[in-house]
């Protein structure tokens, strides 16, 4: 066992980095590619019911500290991420679907059927904000618990939420009081900031295409509020939910600061974009050393410990 396995929701992870749900994991290649990397997970691009092409190009666009996208959910449809499961057991490592509904039903239909799937855990996507139209689940708490009750008896298989940023305890302690009631067993924190838009001087335009130029931002820019909605969660659920921290991490010292927060794992999104499948090892090792200097010899023996001013 090495000094950065973990555990989600009661999964073992052979390390604390996996990727993030979003960029190349929507092929069965780019999960096959994913099986054979150092991330400790195969994460599975968020589906929906039909295949999708997502929004019109230009769509993700790297910024000097992260990106700005609106994909709009590109995707093959859940059934062949279905099919994809029974060949990428081989790889040994926890296999994560992300279901992305449309509709209270879509959620239904896809959380029944990968319930009976191989998959090990099940992210229930409530926050992408880059559907024209739609707005993101998780900041209705109405139709968030509808879906959370349609959800919760399907099967056996633990049950996440990806949840978007909130910016104010009183989200935070809403959203965390229908997490315990529904027995929802991890959460994904946070989804891109929604909606953000950047502007190209020279051009005197918007740099992405989709939803006038508005999108989820990612990367280094999103850090900080990342970290405290990690940081929220975990005093609000008192260590009864899994948290993966998401948002900026590029280094094994970001990673070191969600665990801090209270992290059980994170997951990279935009420097695994960026930087390939080697960012895994890097991030990785980057937090072995870490550990080791200040003579820690697990995650769990530093999770959650943010000391106060
Ligand atoms: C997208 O495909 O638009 C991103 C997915 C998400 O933000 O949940």
């Amino acid at each position: 066992m090495s000094r950065t396995s973990t555990q989600v929701a009661g999964v073992k992870f052979d390390s604390y980095i996996c990727n993030a749900s979003g960029p190349l994991d929507a092929s069965f290649e780019e999960l096959q590619s994913l099986g054979e990397s150092k991330s400790s997970a195969i994460m599975m691009k968020s589906c929906t019911i039909e295949p999708r092409e997502g929004n019109p190009e230009p769509r993700y666009v790297r910024l000097p500290h992260g990106a700005i996208q609106s994909m709009g959910l590109p995707n093959l449809g859940y059934k062949k991420y279905l099919d994809f499961v029974k060949d990428l057991k081989k790889y040994s490592k926890p296999i994560i679907a992300s279901v992305s509904g449309l509709s209270l039903d879509d959620y239904v239909v896809m959380v029944k059927e990968f319930q009976k799937s191989d998959v090990d855990l099940i992210e229930v996507n409530l926050s992408c904000p880059n559907i024209e139209g739609k707005p993101q689940v998780a900041y209705d708490f109405e139709q968030s618990e509808k879906i959370l009750s349609a959800i919760r008896n399907l099967g056996k298989k633990p049950l996440g939420l990806k949840l978007p940023p909130y910016n104010d305890f009183s989200f935070q302690k809403q959203m965390a009081e229908l997490i315990l009631k529904y027995d929802i067993k991890f959460i994904t924190c946070i989804n891109s900031i929604g909606n953000t838009l950047v502007i190209d001087p020279e051009k005197e335009s918007t740099i992405i295409k989709p939803k006038r130029g508005f999108g989820g931002l990612s990367g280094e820019y999103i850090k900080p509020v990342a970290l405290a909605n990690v940081r929220a969660f975990y005093e609000l659920l008192n260590g009864k939910v899994s948290i993966f921290g998401v948002g900026g991490v590029n280094t094994g010292s970001d990673a070191f600061e969600f665990l801090l927060a209270g992290a059980d794992a994170v997951q990279v999104g935009t420097v695994f974009e960026k930087e390939g499948s080697g960012c895994f090892e890097r991030i990785n090792m980057e937090l072995e050393e870490i550990l080791l200097k200040k003579g820690y010899d697990s995650i769990e023996s530093v999770k959650g410990n943010l000391k106060y001013l």
